[in-house]
């Protein structure tokens, strides 16, 4: 695996115990500008112009990858902006995220993701790529491709648009469609069904919605060559409808995110609107069934869909006014680690949130590989600690997991060979965080 670099100084060498492909053995990575260019024995690395040594109850891992997050910013910046969301992935060891599109304003057009693009060019500490909303005009989808977008994100609210239309062009210029599934007529009927309060919302947004939802796109998009992912799949049922399409050969990709299998709806009970997510937390049956699907690594992807909300607007009375969702990105990898440590999970799961997104994605990250970023976590497992939101670096200073135990933090996190953070502060400049285009924007051969 060495490179060979025997002559030259390389700007790092890190060296210690390596997470790489499910195991963890002693090793060392040569980082020079900004990508890994060697890995292997600590005795045959490169001389290096900077060197650290990784000891005690601490271990190398990739960055994390989340492909769904909701950095905000625009005209919402007190839910969460660049700088506040940067702060939040590093603390969480994350070091590339995907940002959805639903902001004020809607990002729909190519001029509006250069807005985008502009804001989180100056204020990002960390890696990101964007996804679009359905495009205003599907002539623009060329140049959107072009400017390097990683996929079309579809809403309930979109379906009646013309989903075939978009798969076709989508597939013609090989560009993904990242699928939130709820059916909205289902979710429109059962309106009459349960008084609308919190307390009610998983009968308000029934699974029933969700499974529906993936039979209707599954039956519309599976005939499209194009690359297909379900996001923040919340039931052991949709799951296993999944995992049976795939059986039957059908090919796409999905995710789960952790409070779909640690969490459960009786939460809204006790904490109200700061539990109300969509789609809404399931069953502690259908947590603990997912969970054992995560264990076996019947699933792609694991993201956080860190959606930020100011703390006002989480705890207002009145059901319809209550946003959706809550902050993810810091507590997600401390989550899995303590599974990891506790030996309730495999140490492979840390694949479904680096190696496996990025490959989704087709980004240069989430692996310790010669050529990829040089995104690094030191991450530091010998302390155990209670979440509490109050401590977020997020604007969004409160949680669902709220008094729950982890296992570590970040100790130190690397970005394209850079410290961006160290023990609880960040050391880069705002703008450091640079815009991933996939490798599908510049060959339209690739495939997922
Ligand atoms: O809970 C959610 N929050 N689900 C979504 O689909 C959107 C997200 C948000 O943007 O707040
Ligand atoms: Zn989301």
């Amino acid at each position: 695996m060495e490179g060979k670099l025997n002559s030259h100084s390389v700007d790092l060498v890190v060296e210690g115990r390596c997470y790489i492909n499910g195991i963890i053995s002693e090793c060392a990575i040569a980082v020079d500008e900004g990508k890994i260019v060697a890995i292997g024995k600590p005795v045959n690395m490169p001389k290096a112009d900077s060197r650290m040594s990784v000891n005690g109850k601490r271990i190398i891992l990739p960055g994390m990858v989340d492909m769904h997050v909701h950095m905000r910013d625009l005209e919402e910046v007190h839910k969460e902006d660049w700088y506040s969301g940067s702060l939040s992935a590093l603390a969480g060891g994350v070091t590339f995220v995907a940002d959805m599109p639903n902001n004020k304003p809607y990002i729909d057009s190519l001029e509006r993701l250069k807005l985008k693009l502009n804001i989180a060019k100056r204020k990002a500490l960390i890696d990101f790529g964007f996804y679009v909303g359905y495009p205003s005009q599907l002539k623009e989808l060329q140049e959107m491709k072009d400017f390097g977008i990683l996929g079309i994100k579809i809403y309930p609210t979109d379906y009646n648009k013309g989903l075939e239309r978009l798969a076709k062009s989508c597939e013609k210029l090989n560009i993904p469609i990242i699928l939130h599934a709820e059916d909205p007529e289902i979710i429109e009927k059962q309106h009459f069904e349960a008084e609308r309060k919190v307390e009610n919302h998983h009968l308000l947004r029934p699974e029933k919605a969700e499974i529906i939802a993936i039979k209707n796109l599954l039956g519309l998009l599976s005939k499209f060559k194009t690359a297909i992912h379900f996001t923040h799949i919340s039931s052991f049922e949709a799951a296993s409808e999944l995992i049976n399409a795939k059986k039957r050969g059908e090919l796409f990709t999905w995710d789960t995110c952790p409070h779909y299998f640690f969490l459960d709806h009786s939460l809204t009970l006790k904490l109200k609107g700061i539990a109300k997510t969509n789609p809404p937390l399931r069953s502690s049956m259908s947590a603990r069934l997912l969970s054992n699907i995560v264990y076996h690594l019947l699933i792609d992807s694991i993201s956080t869909d860190h959606a930020p909300h100011a703390l006002e607007e989480k705890l207002r009375d009145n059901y319809d006014e209550i946003p959706s969702g809550f902050p993810g990105l810091e507590i997600c990898l401390p989550l899995l680690m303590k599974l990891i440590i506790d030996e309730k999970f495999p140490l492979e799961v840390l694949e479904l949130y680096s190696s496996k997104p990025a490959k989704i994605l087709q980004i240069p990250k989430g692996s310790l590989l010669p050529g990829l970023d040089g995104d690094l976590v030191i991450y530091d497992y010998s302390i155990r600690w209670s979440i509490h939101g109050e401590n977020f670096y997020s604007k969004a200073k409160y949680t669902p997991f709220e008094g729950m135990e982890v296992v570590g933090k970040p100790d130190t996190v690397i970005i394209r060979g850079e410290i961006a953070w160290e023990k609880g502060e960040d050391k880069v400049k705002q703008g450091f965080g640079k815009y991933v285009r996939p490798y599908r924007s510049s060959n339209s051969e690739l495939k997922i």
